[in-house]
Formats: structure tokens, sequence, C-alpha cells
């Protein structure tokens, strides 16, 4: 029954944490687009280059620590420290650096190539799977927060090697632009 109860308040609060993540996304896109950015392309690509950096260390570090965090007994002094580290890593920089590559990245595309090249469709799907990767690993730092991950070491070990296939992919589009 308690389970239960705290099931269903860590879901909401989840729900809550979603949907706040997707309201900042949608103002920031908004602001964005709205202000009369023209004459600062490569100002906001640098902010781009910026957030995706933080975004990809945030992404490349945090299954990481997942693989650390599985061989650590729960409750222990050591699990605890990891749950702090996974927490802070996902809420100050993975998230809103998200946020910032996203509304950067769609303006570029708009402004710089009306949402047009063919390299552009394959960067924003690769982007996109990407965020679902982001959204599994947001999920995974709930639960081992309350003790609940039932993936194992080597399942970590090789989802950590997911958003380095990604970012290989969304780099050569968007560099060598081939198609
Ligand atoms: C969130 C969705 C994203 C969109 C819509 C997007 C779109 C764009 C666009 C249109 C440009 C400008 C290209 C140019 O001016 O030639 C750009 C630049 C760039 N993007 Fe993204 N991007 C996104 C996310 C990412 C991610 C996740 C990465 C890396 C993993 C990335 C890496 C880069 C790099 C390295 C540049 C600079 C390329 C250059 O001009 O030298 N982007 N992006």
């Amino acid at each position: 029954m308690a389970g239960e109860t705290n099931d269903k308040r860590s879901g909401q609060t989840a729900f809550l944490r979603a949907m706040t993540g997707l309201l900042s996304l949608a103002v920031l896109t908004a602001m964005v687009f709205w202000v009369d950015l023209d004459g600062y392309y490569d100002w906001i690509k640098a902010v781009h280059v910026l957030a995706i950096i933080s975004w990809m260390a945030g992404m490349l570090y945090l299954p990481r620590l997942f693989v650390n965090h599985v061989r650590t007994e729960a409750g222990s002094d050591m699990s605890d420290v990891f749950k702090g580290m996974e927490s802070r890593l996902l809420r100050v920089i993975i998230n809103p650096a998200m946020t910032v590559s996203w509304a950067t990245g769609l303006w570029l595309a708009w402004r710089g190539f009306g949402l047009e090249p063919g390299w552009l469709h394959v960067k924003i799907a690769a982007v996109l799977v990407l965020s679902g990767v982001h959204g599994h690993f947001s999920k995974a730092v709930r639960l081992f927060a309350e003790d609940r991950n039932e993936k194992s070491e080597r399942y970590w070990r090789v989802v950590n090697e997911v958003p380095t296939i990604l970012m290989i992919v969304i780099v050569v589009m968007v560099i060598v632009k081939p198609f």
C-alpha cells in the first residue's frame, strides 16, 4: 500500500518535471523566434554549440555513473553519493542544455535553411532519438533514487555507447552536409 502511494507520488513528480521542462522549451523557443535575431546568426550558433557540448558531456557521463552505481549496495553511503551526482547532473546541466540546444537549433534550421535540406532532416531525426534516450536516462535517475533500478551493469555499458553513435551521425550531417 505504502509502495503504491510512493509510486503514485514519484510518478506525479516526474510528470510535473516533464511538463515544466516542456513548458520552458516552448517559452524559450517562442522567445527565440519572436525576437528579431536575424543579424545574430553566428552568435546563436555559438550558443547552440556551447549548449550541445554541455548536453553531450552530461549524456556521455550519466550512464558511466549508472555503471558504477549498479555496483554499490542499495542504501549504502556510496549509493547516496551517486544519487546526488546523478540528480544534480540531470537537473543543473543536462535538462537546461537540452532545452537551449533545441530552441537555438530549431531557430538556426528555420532562419538558415528554411528546414529544407535532407541532412537537416536526418540530423533532427537523430536528435529526436537522442532526446528519447535523454528521457530514458531521466527515468533511470528516478528509479536509482528510489533503489528500484533493475537493469544490469552490462545494460548500462551498452546503452552508454548510444549517445556516442548518435553524436557521430549528428556532427557528420551538420558539418559535411552530404545531401
Ligand atoms: C536540437 C535539435 C537541433 C537542431 C534543429 C540543430 C540544427 C542546427 C543548424 C541548422 C545548425 C547550423 C548549421 C550551419 O550554419 O551550417 C547547427 C549547427 C551545429 N549543430 Fe546543431 N542542431 C540540433 C542539435 C544538435 C546536437 C545535439 C548536436 C551535437 C551532438 C549539434 C551539433 C551542431 C554543431 C557542431 C554545429 C556547428 C556546425 C558548423 O557550422 O560548423 N546540433 N545545428
